[in-house]
């Protein structure tokens, strides 16, 4: 049967015949693309008041190893916990910039991955990709996601690890940055041989709906390629 026998037979013609009166009116224009970097570095500054711009002081971000516990292939997604995670809810909110330039890096990719609050374990990462996530930034160069506080976990005889975010940070033209995101005042910090005070964000304590929460400001700065 042809289509148009097919239409006509089964009233999906008038349908179409309806559908088909429906014209773009002559005036209409293409719809606005996304904002490119400039755009919308401006139309960030206007409603958020934050001037892009005074960040002269911009130190590229320290590395870190990147340890025996990085799989690749983890979920985009902006939570790294599964619903309900046991732990003390913390929202990250900060930007990836460029050293450079000065200017925050829209399209730049985040890597995550982190214990869990109970036993301190690691995913496997082969399906199981609990406290693991990926996420891309916003044409503000801006990130947020949402896990569990992490804790402390001794890989060995006198050998502590305070608690930290794993991450891999990467960026068109600009140097892949593997480090850690740690938080002022957490335990283990003065025994952790790859603790780095840089790399240390304060943590605000809220309240949401009678429940209480987290939140820390974490910038990434990173070097362009040579
Ligand atoms: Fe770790």
């Amino acid at each position: 049967m042809k289509r148009r026998d097919f239409l006509q037979q089964t009233g999906f013609g008038l349908a179409m015949i309806g559908a088909s009166g429906l014209v773009l009116r002559s005036d209409a224009r293409p719809t606005p693309r996304s904002l490119d970097a400039l755009e919308a570095e401006t139309l960030f500054s206007e409603i958020s008041g934050v001037n892009l711009d005074d960040k002269t002081n911009l130190k590229p971000t320290v590395s870190r190893d990147i340890g025996p516990f990085y799989r690749s292939g983890a979920p985009f997604r902006a939570k790294l916990t599964l619903p309900f995670e046991p732990g003390s809810v913390l929202v990250v909110t900060g930007r990836i910039w460029s050293f450079e330039t000065k200017k925050p890096l829209p399209n730049a990719a985040l890597d995550l991955w982190q214990v869990d609050n109970q036993t301190a374990d690691y995913s496997a990462g082969n399906g199981d990709f609990k406290n693991r996530a990926r996420l891309v930034t916003d044409e503000s160069g801006a990130f947020e996601f949402e896990t569990v506080h992490p804790i402390p976990y001794t890989p060995g005889a006198n050998f502590w690890r305070s608690p930290h975010i794993h991450f891999i940070a990467t960026a068109a033209k600009h140097k892949r940055l593997v480090s850690e995101l740690f938080f002022k005042g957490d335990a283990k910090q003065d025994i952790d041989r790859l603790f780095h005070p840089s790399l240390a964000v304060a943590v605000e304590k809220k309240k949401i709906n009678g429940k209480d929460y987290e939140t820390a400001v974490f910038d990434i700065v990173l070097e362009a390629e040579k």
